[in-house]
C-alpha cells in the first residue's frame, strides 16, 4: 500500500518507544495517525509534536479499543494500517524465593501484551474488511509486535515470553483468516532496542547489553523498527510471518 494522506493508521502504545517512532515515521510519510495509549501525558505530547491524534485507550478493554478505533475512523477514515506496540515486560520467576509466580501479574502480561494486541488487531481488521479495496485488492495491513522472547525467553520472563509467543503464533492464522478480505498480517520480533524501557539503565549496562548483539554491536534505534513497519506496509508479499529484527542476537538464559 502507499503510505500517504490516503492511508490512515493507528498505533497502540504509540506514546513511547517503538510505537512512538512508528507514529513519527508514518506522520513523515503523510499518514493521518491515531495514537491509542493509556499514557495521556506522553500521548498528548507526541501527538502535539507530530500532528497525530491521541485517543486515551486501555488496550486490555475491548470496549475502550472499539471506542478508540471508531473515534480514529471518524477523524481520519478507516485505518488501513494498524500497529500494536502496547506492552509491558514484568520480571518474575515461575517460583521466586520459594513462592509461585503471582498469577495476577501473569494475567496482566497476557491482558496487555496478548489480549491488547488481539483487541486492536481484530477490531481494526473489522473496519478494513468492510472498506473498499485499495490497489491490488488490498484492504489493510496489521503489524503485531512480538519479541525475541517469544523464542528465547530468559530467566524471569515466563509471563512475558508466554504472551509474546502467543502474539507470534497468532500471526499465521490471522493472516489466513483475513486473506480473502485482502488484509495482510505480519509480526515483528524485536531484539534489544533503546526505548524508555532500557534508557533507565546506567550507560555501562546499556553499552554491555549492546555488545551482546553480534552485528551491529549496539542497541537498536526505535526508528529501525519503524522502518520495518513502513516496509511491511508497502511490500504486498509480506504476509503471515514474524520477522526477527535483532542484529542476529539469540538470548542466553540470563
Ligand atoms: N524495547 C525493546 O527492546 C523491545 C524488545 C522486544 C519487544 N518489545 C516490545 O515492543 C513493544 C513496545 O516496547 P517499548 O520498548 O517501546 O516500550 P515502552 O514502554 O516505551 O512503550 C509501551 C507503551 O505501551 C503503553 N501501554 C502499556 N499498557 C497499556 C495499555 N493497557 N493500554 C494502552 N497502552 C498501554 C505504554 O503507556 C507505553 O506508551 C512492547 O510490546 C514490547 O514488549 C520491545
Amino acid at each position: 500500500m502507499h503510505l500517504d494522506a490516503s492511508t490512515p493508521a493507528l498505533v497502540s502504545g504509540g506514546a513511547s518507544g517503538l510505537g512512538e517512532a512508528t507514529v513519527r515515521r508514518l506522520r513523515k510519510a503523510g499518514c493521518p495517525v491515531a495514537i491509542l495509549d493509556v499514557d495521556m501525558e506522553r500521548g498528548e505530547r507526541v501527538a502535539g509534536d507530530c500532528g497525530a491524534l491521541f485517543i486515551a485507550t486501555d488496550v486490555t478493554d475491548a470496549g475502550s479499543v472499539r471506542t478508540a478505533v471508531e473515534a480514529a475512523r471518524a477523524a481520519h477514515g478507516v485505518a488501513r494500517l494498524a500497529v500494536t506496540c502496547a506492552g509491558i515486560a514484568p520480571g518474575a520467576k515461575t517460583v521466586g524465593k520459594g513462592v509461585a509466580h503471582d498469577p495476577a501479574l501473569f494475567a496482566k502480561a497476557m491482558a496487555i501484551n496478548l489480549m491488547g494486541a488481539f483487541h486492536v488487531a481484530s477490531i481494526a481488521a473489522e473496519g478494513m474488511v468492510g472498506a473498499e479495496p485499495m490497489g491490488g485488492g488490498e484492504r489493510g495491513v496489521l503489524v503485531n509486535t512480538a519479541s525475541v522472547a517469544a523464542y528465547e525467553g530468559q530467566v524471569g520472563q515466563v509471563a512475558y515470553a508466554a504472551s509474546k509467543g502467543a502474539v507470534a503464533a497468532m500471526t499465521l492464522p490471522m493472516a489466513r483468516d483475513l486473506a480473502r478480505d485482502g488484509v495482510r498480517v505480519m509480526g515483528i520480533a524485536p531484539g534489544l532496542f533503546l526505548t524508555p524501557m532500557l534508557e533507565g539503565l546506567p550507560q555501562e549496562v546499556q553499552d554491555s547489553l549492546g555488545k551482546t548483539v553480534p552485528f551491529p554491536p549496539r542497541l537498536g534505534n526505535p526508528d529501525e523498527f519503524a522502518m520495518l513497519v513502513q516496509h511491511i506496509a508497502r511490500n504486498q508479499m509480506m504476509n503471515g510471518e514474524v520477522v526477527r529484527l535483532d542484529g542476529a542476537i539469540r538470548m542466553a538464559a540470563r
